[in-house]
């Protein structure tokens, strides 16, 4: 079987286009324009290329950019600070904190100092006990991004056995709450789940999100089913050049798959558009 490839860029371009559609539409209807607001501590070279992408991103679709770049050294009190500023400007509807943060930042206390409504990571506590009561809640952007992708290719996901690899707040656990609302059967497996091939090879789908180059080859995988690469890895080869791989291993995955995220290309680029799209979200909230 050749896969069918799920293309997350051309997705997330027309998705952009719509973005783009509302924000002209609330400035025209009613002279507001969605304001997101970045906030980075340190000096990550990965972070920094998010960070950029977002900002170019959010001007392209007509929104208001502030980027905040901190040092490394920053003091908690200081970064509660400008947290606090921004939770009081109305020009700022979402707040997103780069994660992840300089070991001496408590990352938890930092994400719950976001007004929840600005909260346009779905990280803050509020948002994560309203997603995993099915209530309106700001979800978080990369499983929203796949569940988008998912949707798009098989319209209902219901009755599915979905296996999320990795149990992070950002990607596992928001992911199996999403799956879950969409009625699938869902498992998430780690690194210390028993006999992993074998249970991923029950899945219909599988989200791989665990940061580990290629972990996932193509005989784990059930013929037909449906695998949504969450990793972005950056690999070196022998001769010093390097390139970005997923979680799984693509070529042999997509000789049994039915369909397939790529990396790049794939979940990255929806991650942001969500993004953008929770910005406008907390705008209509905020603005009625
Ligand atoms: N670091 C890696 N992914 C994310 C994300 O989705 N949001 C934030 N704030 N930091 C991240």
């Amino acid at each position: 079987m050749n896969a069918h490839v799920l293309d997350g860029k051309a997705f997330a371009a027309k998705l952009r286009i719509t973005i783009a559609d509302h924000v002209a539409a609330l400035q025209a209807g009613h002279g507001i324009v969605p304001g997101l607001a970045v906030v980075l501590v340190g000096e990550d070279p990965a972070s920094q290329v998010y960070v950029r992408s977002k900002g170019k991103m959010t001007v392209e679709v007509g929104m208001r950019s502030f980027e905040h770049r901190l040092p490394d050294t920053t003091s908690e009190a200081d970064l509660l600070g400008l947290i606090a500023q921004l939770n009081a400007d109305p020009a700022v509807h979402g707040i997103l904190v780069q994660l992840p943060l300089p070991g001496h930042l408590n990352s938890d206390l930092v994400i719950n100092s976001i007004d929840p409504a600005k909260d346009v990571d779905g990280f803050h506590i509020s948002n994560v006990g309203l997603l995993g009561t099915g209530q309106k809640a700001m979800v978080p952007c990369t499983p929203l991004g796949c569940l988008m992708l998912l949707r798009d290719h098989h319209g209902s996901l219901a009755g599915k056995h979905a296996v999320v690899i990795g149990r992070s707040n950002i990607v596992g656990k928001p992911m199996a709450q999403l799956l879950l609302g969409d009625s699938c059967t869902v498992t998430i497996a780690h690194s210390r789940t028993a006999d992993l091939p074998a249970m991923v090879r029950q899945a219909d789908i599988v989200v791989a999100a665990v940061g580990r180059a290629r972990m996932v080859p193509g005989d784990w995988i059930k013929p037909g089913a449906t695998v949504i690469d969450v990793g972005i890895n950056r690999i070196v080869a022998d001769d010093g050049s390097t390139s970005l791989v997923g979680d799984v291993d693509y070529d042999s995955c997509a000789a049994v798959a039915g369909a397939i995220t790529p990396v790049p290309g794939g979940v990255g680029p929806m991650t942001i558009a969500c993004l953008l799209a929770n910005t406008v979200t907390a705008c209509c909230r905020a603005n009625g």
